[in-house]
Parts: C-alpha cells; sequence; structure tokens
C-alpha cells in the first residue's frame, strides 16, 4: 500500500505556499534579509510548532513569513514546494497564496506574485509539475481589504485561476465577503473558501457558501456531515471538498477518517490535501499514508480519493480526462 500510495500521480488542490516555508529556508533567508528569529535553531523552531486550534497556529504561521521580503524569495518558497510535491508524484497543485500578509509588512503585491509566478513557469518546464494559482483573502481583514487587493489583482488575471478565503473564521462568514466575491466571479475567477474544522456557526458558514457566494469548492468542510441538508447540496452542486487530515489532527487528534469514510460513502467528491506541510510536517504523501493506515482505506478507496482531486480541479475537461487517464494507467498497471 505505501509503494501505491507513492506513486499514484496526484493533485493537489488546498496548499498555502507561506506554509510550505521550510525551516530551513527560514534561517537562510533571515541571515540574508537581516530578520532576527525568535529561535537559534531549525530543531528550536520546530519544537515552537505546538498547534491545538487555528488561531494558535495563525499566530506562528504569520510571524514565519516575516523572512520573506524580495521577489527572489517568493520564487525559491514557490519552486522549492513544487520541487517537493513533483517528488512525490504531484503531477498538478492549485497554491493558495496570502497578499494581505506581505502587503501589510511593505512588501508590494507585484513582488509577491512576479516571484511566484516566474517559479511556477519554471517548475512546469524543468520539472514537469503543472499549478495554477488562488488569492485568498485574510477573513479577520476588512472587506475593504479585500475588495483593494482583488483591484491589485487586475492586472495579473491571467496568472489567477480563482480566489479563496482563509484566516480566523470567528465572527468572519462568508456573507462578509459577498461583493468582493461577486466582483472575482464577474472577472472570471474561480471561488473557493475555508470552513474549517469545528468553528463556530460552522453549518451557518457551510450554506452561505453555497447559497449566497454560490463556491465552486470547499476547503475542509467536515462539518457539513452534521447536516444532511448540507450533503444533499454539496453532492447536487458537485462541490469538491479539499480535506487536509494532518491539519484536522491538530485541532480533533484524528485524522477525520471516519468522516472521510462518510464522504465516501455518500458519494462527496472529496480529496486528501497537506493545508501546510511545512508546520505539519507532512506533505501530500504523507497524509495519505498516515489516513490509510488510520482510516485502513483499501486500494480502490485510496484511488477515488486521488481521482477526485483531478475531477474538481479547475482545469478544463480535456486535461483532467489526460490526468485521470494516467491515474487508471497506474492503478491497473500496479
Ligand atoms: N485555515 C485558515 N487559514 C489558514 C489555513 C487554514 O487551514 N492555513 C493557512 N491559513
Ligand atoms: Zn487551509
Amino acid at each position: 500500500m505505501h509503494t501505491f500510495i507513492e506513486n499514484i500521480p496526484k493533485a493537489e488542490l488546498h496548499v498555502h505556499l507561506e506554509g510550505t516555508l521550510e525551516p530551513e529556508l527560514s534561517f537562510v533567508l533571515a541571515k540574508k534579509n537581516d530578520v532576527a528569529l525568535e529561535y537559534d535553531s531549525t530543531e528550536a523552531l520546530v519544537a515552537a510548532y505546538d498547534f491545538h486550534d487555528l488561531p494558535s497556529f495563525l499566530k506562528i504561521y504569520y510571524a514565519g513569513m516575516n523572512v520573506l521580503r524580495d521577489e527572489y524569495d517568493f520564487y525559491q518558497l514557490t519552486y522549492a514546494y513544487l520541487s517537493k510535491a513533483r517528488s512525490q508524484q504531484v503531477l498538478y497543485a492549485e497554491l493558495f497564496f496570502d497578499p494581505q500578509a506581505h502587503t501589510s509588512r511593505g512588501v508590494s503585491f507585484e513582488t509577491v506574485i512576479t516571484g511566484i509566478h516566474k517559479a511556477q513557469l519554471d517548475a512546469e518546464e524543468s520539472l514537469g509539475i503543472k499549478s495554477q494559482l488562488i488569492l485568498c483573502f485574510l477573513r479577520d481583514m476588512s472587506a475593504e481589504s479585500a475588495m483593494q487587493h482583488l483591484d491589485m489583482a487586475e492586472p495579473y488575471l491571467g496568472w489567477l485561476v480563482g480566489v479563496g478565503l482563509d484566516s480566523d473564521e470567528r465572527n468572519n462568514p462568508p456573507v462578509k465577503f459577498a461583493d468582493v466575491f461577486a466582483k472575482a466571479k464577474k472577472m472570471g475567477l474561480k471561488l473557493t473558501m475555508h470552513c474549517d474544522v469545528n468553528q463556530q456557526n460552522t453549518l451557518t458558514h457551510i450554506e452561505q457558501c453555497i447559497r449566497t457566494i454560490e463556491v465552486d469548492r470547499i476547503d475542509h468542510g467536515i462539518n457539513s456531515l452534521e447536516s444532511d441538508k448540507l450533503c444533499e447540496l454539496i453532492k447536487d452542486k458537485k462541490l469538491g471538498l479539499t480535506v487536509c487530515p494532518v491539519s484536522n489532527r491538530f485541532v480533533v487528534q484524528s485524522l477525520t477518517s471516519n468522516e472521510i469514510h462518510s464522504m465516501l460513502e455518500k458519494d462527496m467528491l472529496v480529496t486528501i490535501n497537506s493545508d501546510d506541510p511545512a508546520y505539519f510536517r507532512a506533505y501530500l504523501n504523507e497524509n495519505l499514508f498516515e489516513l490509510q493506515k488510520e482510516g485502513e482505506f483499501d486500494q480502490a478507496q485510496m484511488t477515488t480519493l486521488v481521482s477526485n482531486a483531478f475531477k474538481v480541479a479547475w482545469l478544463d475537461e480535456k486535461t483532467k480526462a489526460d490526468y485521470l487517464l494516467q491515474v487508471d494507467n497506474y492503478v491497473s498497471q500496479y
């Protein structure tokens, strides 16, 4: 099973580029940019990664990205993730980035997106991994700030596939950003939003995502299982759910394998992802290995989880069919 998972062609749809910042690169960039770090070794830094909920994670996540300053820093961050992903047979990735977390520190939107974009082009050419970019708004900042950043993104529209919503969900419901997402949709962008596990008013938030915002996908969305009505809506609309098992474990002490089993039984389009792999110390393969063990998923179920990611990817039908054929060929030859 380990080898089967390791080598199957994969897609990753929920990964925050800033969450792929490995401690080693952090130290290199801190030195280069003359930024003081609170810890004196990579081991000490990793030892501080003891998250128990979303806010305790976000505090470390935002502090960590302070070492990212110039275009080449964003290039290196992105290229390193894409190399690692490709080494795990990820053939396609949709990447979140958080521009407001950088403009608020005086790093320009152009610097951030140009560094990322150049790395995407180089990784596709040199490593054969295709990727697309999703601009995430920080939900604990204002809707005005989100709108300003959507305007900043307009000259780079061709470099983006969609918009998302992340950061602290408490008291920051989807409807707060209804105008921003309506505008993004008019601009031709796909829409997704985080509905993190066990958040206050989670069922209301999920329903707002589907009915008011009309998202194309939901990030996490585990709690939808508490409502038959929401499960039916998600199925009817064929919405993908980007679940992140190791990320969830920090909050609920389980990889949510029971919930993932339920989603598969209900034919919901659940996918497995890494979220913030440098912080959670698990890339996509490690998420799949650990999940399979906890939930004793069989080969057919693992194949469905992997195939679902290509099915709900924001790609044209022909490209999706080509990737799905690669998965089929792999499985039948295995
Ligand atoms: N949830 C909310 N905000 C985030 C996450 C997440 O999983 N990762 C990075 N920012
Ligand atoms: Zn996330």
